[in-house]
């Protein structure tokens, strides 16, 4: 179809101007006349958050299959089985009649406490770009369109309306938009939303450098840019920035665009340009719900959002091997926390779904310890929050009188959630209290954590023998975690973010959250392990850590070649062996430093990943291709990617401080 001559000179004006917002909440205009459908947008990202009004007119929402939420997904450093999760959540929305689902977000994770960085993937931009690519393609294969957020520079909840992220184009290009210029390239996302906040001086709803320049022109992105829900202020000067939807309806917005055009500010080129782009996504869509199975097994949902919980799951801390639990020497195990049995799946706001089941970690753990094992559960705490008082007495008896006590302790909706940062990185200090009398009570405890960022462990870490990280990995979190715990799965997961010692040790520390009108980054390119790695800084667990029930060996590193010319590409192969006595994965990584430096540099740089499962006693050759972006930075005289001549380290580890094997190729 010829979009412009069938649909747009058809158009008048207040019908182009309609169409350049939303129809209500959720939904986009149509146009009957002209056979314009709507589509329906929906949060996500993890899962449906569908709203109806119920028949006595009240506001609910559907229940949905909650997947475990992105921080978790990116600590299976598994882009195939999020392509996966991408296709379930499709097949989620086909059943729930939404054309987009509002996500995936791939904001880099500036500062342990941003609120929302429960729905991001990761501090590192090729980690977090490779997973919301895989979510997209899985996603958009089934017919069901993304909207990959939030564009760009909102890495804080606090202030997100006024504050301006103040980001030099270098580490822009090279930390903050990486994420989103890898899954646009790779993925092709058919709409990106545009965030609240400024950057570098004006909002991303009105930044032609951001979403037109940057997005479009460089990025190669086809699809359409809608706004946050409200993020658009002025509905000419974002349409001029090409913003093509104004998400939702909102009064007066259609006024403004009028009186703009009337004033020759925005031209008759320019609408049409917009809405030949707007269409085209629409016709796409509409299109797109052919392809749509409307194959529905929940069975099958759960089974998945299981395999992606366990494959998350991180097991940070593992003293004299106390995990998994053995039968042997437990016959008495204490289960602490409501947590145990209403698992905390998910952080607070938009993101938050209605859950069609939820497992309980304690009902699989009776059902794993069988006879074997007498199983205690206390409730300290209600309500996602410890309460002092009678029942820590207790949780104290029941960890006493126990071989191990198994604690769960978390955040809550109102820490971690949309609209507002953490005040702390730490737990709350009852449940740094309860680990701590625990913890004193019985040598052999084991702390579960529910959190969507890093913690602050460092008043009670040393106390416990085990420490789980459980993260906020959806609706079959409970029997996940039940399962890792007894070694009916071995952790695969590993760190997607550093967890350093405290707040100030942190790199934004003391820029974050600005001064009230802007947050300078002046940490600049030094983001995560990048800043640690540098500084040489001590670390409570680094980047891409994460024990394993067995142990893997690193050997046979071979380089294709020592010097690496034009455009040639080198190839990495080295093999990983499981020397231990069960089956397991292992995330292997790939970081590069270049030796001598022309320009500020990271210690080393993430540049590729791989996830390799072997049974006990087996052994897999591992390769990696490298081009010559492996080695670029983006150089601001040049104002393009370059790479320095001269020599590059090659690190494989099993961690950024990890490191088993390297090498060195010259360019
Ligand atoms: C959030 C978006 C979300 C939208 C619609 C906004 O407040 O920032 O991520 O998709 O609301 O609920």
């Amino acid at each position: 179809m010829n979009i412009k001559e069938e649909i747009i000179s058809k158009l008048s004006l207040e019908e182009k101007i309609r169409l350049l917002s939303g129809k209500n909440h959720w939904q986009t205009v149509d146009i009957e006349r002209l056979g314009i459908p709507s589509i329906t947008v929906s949060d996500g990202p993890h899962g449906v958050r569908k709203e109806y009004t119920a028949e006595d007119g009240s506001k609910k929402t559907h229940e949905a299959v909650s997947f475990p939420t992105s921080s978790t997904m990116a600590s299976t450093w598994n882009p195939e089985l999020v392509r996966e999760v991408g296709k379930a959540l499709a097949r989620e929305c086909s059943r729930l009649d939404v054309d987009i689902l509002l996500g995936p977000g791939t904001n880099i994770k500036r500062t342990p406490l941003c609120g929302r960085n429960f729905e991001y993937f990761s501090e590192d931009p090729l980690l977090a770009g490779e997973m919301t690519a895989a979510y997209i393609d899985g996603m958009q294969s089934q017919g069901v369109g993304t909207s990959l957020k939030h564009f760009a520079g909102n890495n804080q909840e606090y202030d997100r309306n006024n504050v301006s992220s103040e980001i030099d184009e270098r580490t822009l290009r090279e930390i903050y938009l990486k994420p989103f210029e890898i899954a646009v390239k790779k993925s092709q996302p058919w709409t990106v939303m545009c965030a609240y906040n400024r950057l570098n001086g004006i909002y991303c709803s009105e930044n032609k450098f951001l979403l037109s320049d940057i997005l479009r022109d460089e990025f190669g992105f086809h699809g359409i840019v809608m706004s946050d829900w409200w993020a658009v202020h002025d509905r000419a000067k974002s349409l001029k920035a090409s913003l093509e939807l104004e998400m939702p309806f909102t009064e007066g917005s259609a006024e403004v665009l009028r009186a703009a055009y009337e004033r020759g500010e925005v031209t008759d080129e320019e609408m049409d340009a917009a809405l030949e782009r707007l269409l085209t996504i629409v016709y796409k869509i509409h299109d797109s719900r052919r392809i749509r199975t409307g194959e529905y097994d929940p069975e099958k949902q759960h089974m998945l959002a299981k395999e992606a919980a366990l494959e998350g799951i991180v097991l940070l801390k593992n003293e004299e091997g106390i995990l998994p639990v053995s039968k042997e020497k437990v016959k008495r195990l204490a289960v602490i926390g409501q947590y145990a049995k209403m698992p905390l799946i998910q952080g607070g706001g938009s993101a938050r779904v209605v859950p069609s089941r939820l497992d309980s970690a304690f009902d699989r753990i009776v059902e794993i310890a069988g006879e074997d094992i007498e199983v205690d559960y206390v409730e300290p705490y209600v309500l996602w929050n410890a309460i002092p008082g009678v029942d820590v007495n207790k949780a104290i008896e029941a960890a006493v009188n126990s071989d191990m006590a198994l604690l769960f302790v978390g955040n809550n909706y109102e820490i971690e959630g949309e609209g507002h940062d953490r005040f702390s990185m730490k737990l709350l200090p009852d449940m740094e209290n309860l680990i701590s009398r625990v913890a004193s009570a019985n040598e052999n405890t084991v702390v579960v954590i529910q959190a969507g960022s890093a913690i602050d462990m460092t008043s009670w870490i040393n106390k416990v023998k085990a420490v789980v990280l459980q993260g906020h990995s959806g609706q079959a979190a409970g029997s996940a975690v039940a399962e890792i715990l007894f070694g009916a799965a071995n952790p695969s997961g590993k760190l997607a973010e550093t967890f350093p010692l405290s707040i100030e040790d942190t790199p934004a520390y003391g820029t974050y959250p600005g001064n009230g009108f802007a947050a300078w980054y002046s940490e600049g390119l030094m983001v995560g392990y990048r800043y640690y790695d540098t500084y040489n800084k001590e670390v409570l667990f680094p980047f891409g850590h994460g024990l394993s029930y067995t142990a893997f060996e690193y050997s046979g590193l071979d380089i294709s070649t020592q010097v690496l010319e034009g455009k040639k590409k080198v190839t990495v192969k080295f093999k990983v062996k499981n020397t231990g006595s069960v089956q397991g994965k292992e995330v292997v990584q790939l970081y590069v430093k270049e030796m001598i430096l022309r320009v500020i540099r990271p210690e080393k740089e993430l540049k590729a990943f791989g996830k390799v499962e072997l049974m006990p006693g087996e052994e897999k050759e591992i390769r990696f291709d490298l081009d010559e972006h492996a080695f670029e930075y983006y150089s601001l005289p040049r104002r393009d990617w370059h790479v320095e001549g001269g020599k590059y380290k090659l690190l494989i580890g099993a961690s950024s401080r990890d490191i088993r094997l390297q090498g060195i190729v010259e360019i």
